[in-house]
């Protein structure tokens, strides 16, 4: 397996293309997996296996137990990686147990930081908008838990173009750390992010960090259309389709893929994966797993390089509608452009 790194957006972290998400570690009410202590250790150590040097998790998964049981399974070689956890997400019952205040976020490091056991979060990102904070007070907070040792980098998720692109603008007012990468929700079923946040993540030099990048399991191609979702799948057990697409053409598209089997040599996951591998800003992919069966699926992403007839058939089958301003940017531009 060969594993290929790449720089974190603008910074000098090098990072694997393959991050290893762990929100299906321990039991939380989301049911997301329940992954004890003992297959997480084993997949830490397949994951270090295959080159990945690259791990993602959050305060909120599993109220902490993610964090922890990440921390434990890395042990002594929390030095050979990168750590990228979050912030935002309501840890406890008090008015000030969640969002992004300055208040907040540094109780909050505390806590990462204790149940990771480790002194510093590489890559520390926050994990969606608060619109009860100004945004100034939340980026000086994280740049002063840059200037502190504590936080390396940081990033956000979830935000809207403009709120990244306004967040920047303050660091740099400010003379701050600022965002260098982007943890979005990316797959061949959501490609929302095209119109706006990709644009500006290639503008900025941001890294892309797509999550749920098998739409939660559905483009595995476990699901089908007569039986609906069955128990011990995420979708089954949770009776939710998160995160939601257009289901019509969900299984359209899980259909190419299976048919794409005998030509790419690949799974539906697979091909799933190194589809998002091929696409301008993205880093690194975050895949998440809740057996060593579905993460060595995954893991073979890396050895899938798919030709441009494929690439090119799957850019056309889920291709995002043009969305105006940009259609009339596009149009506008076409007297623009530098001459060859
Ligand atoms: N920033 C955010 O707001 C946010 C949100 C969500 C996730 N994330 C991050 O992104 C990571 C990945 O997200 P995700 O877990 O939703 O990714 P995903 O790849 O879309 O879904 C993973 C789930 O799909 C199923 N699955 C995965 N590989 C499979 C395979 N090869 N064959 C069959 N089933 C397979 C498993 O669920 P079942 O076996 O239970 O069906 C697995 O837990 C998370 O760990 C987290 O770090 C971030």
């Amino acid at each position: 397996m060969a594993m290929e790194y790449t720089n974190l957006g603008s910074t000098g972290l090098i990072v694997s293309r393959l991050c290893f998400g762990t929100m299906t570690f321990g039991r939380s009410q989301w049911k997301l997996g329940g992954v004890d202590q003992k297959t997480a250790d084993e997949m830490v150590g397949s994951v270090m296996d295959s080159g990945i040097n690259f791990f993602d998790t959050a305060d909120i998964y599993s109220a902490g137990q993610s964090e922890e049981m990440l921390g434990r399974a890395l042990g002594q070689k929390r030095r050979d990686v990168v750590i990228a956890t979050k912030v935002r997400g309501r840890v406890g019952p008090g008015h000030n147990d969640a969002g992004l205040s300055r208040r907040h976020i540094f109780d909050a490091i505390d806590g990462s930081l204790r149940r990771l056991g480790t002194d510093y979060i590489d890559l520390y990102q926050v994990h969606g908008w608060d619109a009860l904070t100004p945004l100034e007070e939340t980026m000086a907070a994280l740049g002063d838990l840059v200037v502190s040792g504590r936080v390396r980098y940081i990033g956000f998720s979830n935000y809207a173009a403009w709120q990244a692109a306004l967040s920047i603008g303050i660091s740099e007012r400010l003379n701050t750390a600022r965002f260098q990468s982007a943890q979005m929700h990316y797959s061949l079923l959501c490609r929302d992010i095209e119109h706006e946040v990709v644009p500006l993540c290639l503008s900025k030099g941001i890294g892309i960090l797509p999550w749920s990048p098998l739409s939660g399991g559905f483009l595995s191609g476990k699901y089908r259309k007569d039986t609906g979702p069955v128990s011990g799948t995420r979708i089954g057990d949770r009776g939710v389709w998160f995160p939601p697409f257009d289901r019509e053409l969900g299984f359209r598209v899980v259909d190419v893929l299976k048919t794409l089997g005998p030509q790419t040599g690949a799974t539906p996951s697979q091909v799933s994966l190194a589809w998002l591998l091929r696409k301008p800003g993205v880093t690194s992919v975050i895949v998440g797993a809740r057996s060593m069966e579905q993460l060595k699926d995954n893991l073979g992403a890396v050895d899938v390089k798919l030709d441009e007839k494929v690439f090119g058939r799957l850019e056309e089958l889920t291709a995002p509608k043009p969305m105006y301003p940009n259609w009339m940017i596009a149009n506008q531009s076409q007297d623009r452009l530098p001459k060859e």
